[in-house]
């Protein structure tokens, strides 16, 4: 491999971020991959909006025909968001054996099974490090650092403007309205917020790590969800009175015969360390059998937390191309027997 060419779709908070990496880290990348990693073209809705990021000779383009059919890119990274169109872009890059990065929790959670078997048939990588906690490795973590184990448990917050809203309410007795729009500004929230609020973001993300941690498929109907949006300043100021803080809080707990996975905001003792989890921080405890309690902590949004995830990914994509082996996925779960699969 003498260059590895990226088409990019979506050039927003995270896309700018990825940019932006590959362009100053090349460095580091050349080391890691032996070869130039190049943005190729870049798919957005707006070719002429104004754009704060150095191109560097890349192309912008409206028509995803030119990313998803260009027989020069080896790699698409999907971060433009949404579901159903952007499903149909994967699968399409995957059939035409492009190796696939995305950050989009929305998509994995809902199709991860459908895009993670038509990876597998093509012979193509499909990562999705930057769905889950930003940029904090968590997914590898589960299904690498710690696949000996058998993890009985996962607790923690998964939701970056939730947390940096309660933190801004709490601590500065601000306004929701107004802390959700920095939250916007700063490129945490989703283009559609509501997600974020009423904790279904966090849901797809507790999905995810369960359906990975459990090694069983997790259905989001499944899961139990309560969002922040009717969190007012006084339920925070009595909490905090009584010497408990409110976090929006994923859990993924099983026993022998029952899973219960849940989200909802949640008071937690001041002294307990997730209290200490401000602003756009995530921190998930992730419990096994054998090695008892870890704790994952960081950045769980935001561009450039994010787009280290993404770029890590592109990293591991580029040197699996190196060893011949894409396809066999470290971020693909692996169903224990007697559990549900995805094909039940
Ligand atoms: P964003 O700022 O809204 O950017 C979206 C980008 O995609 C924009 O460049 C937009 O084009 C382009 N786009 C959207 N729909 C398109 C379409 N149908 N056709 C062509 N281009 C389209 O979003 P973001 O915050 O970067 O998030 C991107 C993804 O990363 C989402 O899945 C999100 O959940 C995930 N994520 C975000 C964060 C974070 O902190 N922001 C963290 C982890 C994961 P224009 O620029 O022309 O409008
Ligand atoms: N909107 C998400 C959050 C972005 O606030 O956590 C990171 O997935």
């Amino acid at each position: 491999v003498e260059k590895i060419s990226v088409g990019l779709l979506g050039l927003g908070t995270v896309g700018s971020g990825v940019v932006q990496i590959i362009d100053q880290h090349q460095d580091k990348l050349m080391h890691q991959v032996g070869c130039e990693v190049k943005v190729r073209k870049i798919l957005v809705s707006d070719i002429h909006k104004k754009r704060d990021v150095y191109l560097n000779g890349t192309r912008l383009t409206n028509d995803p025909s030119e990313v998803l059919n260009d027989p020069e890119i080896d790699v698409v990274i999907e971060v433009m968001g949404g579901v159903e169109t952007t499903r149909e872009y994967i699968l399409q890059a995957l059939r035409n054996k492009k190796h696939v990065v995305t950050a989009n929790k929305d998509l994995m959670a809902l199709y991860g099974s459908e895009l993670l078997q038509t990876a597998v048939e093509n012979q193509c990588d499909l990562f999705y490090e930057a769905s889950v906690a930003g940029g904090i490795p968590i997914l590898r973590s589960l299904v690498e650092g710690l696949a000996s184990d058998r993890i009985t448990k996962m607790m923690g917050i998964v939701n970056g403007t939730t947390n940096y809203i309660l933190t801004k309410m709490s601590q500065e007795g601000r306004n929701y309205e107004e802390v959700l729009q920095e939250a916007k500004d700063l490129g945490y929230a989703e283009a559609d917020p509501t997600s974020d609020v009423e904790g279904l973001d966090a849901a797809r993300k507790i999905a995810i790590l369960g359906t990975l941690g459990f090694s069983m498929h997790i259905d989001l109907d499944d899961v139990s969800v309560e969002g922040i949006s009717h969190v007012s300043k006084e339920d925070l100021e009595y909490g905090d009175q009584l010497g408990y803080t409110m976090k929006l809080i994923g859990l993924a707990n099983r026993t022998d015969d029952k899973v219960e996975i849940s989200v909802q905001p949640t008071l937690v003792t001041h002294s307990h360390p997730l209290a200490a989890v401000h602003n756009e921080f995530n921190a998930v405890y992730v419990y096994g059998a054998a090695v008892g309690e870890t704790m994952f902590y960081g950045p769980g949004a935001g561009k450039l937390p994010t787009a280290t995830a993404v770029v890590s990914d592109l990293v591991e994509v580029v040197k699996n191309m190196r060893l011949g082996v894409n396809g066999n996925s470290a971020v693909i779960p692996q169903f224990e027997k007697n559990l549900k699969s995805p094909e039940e």
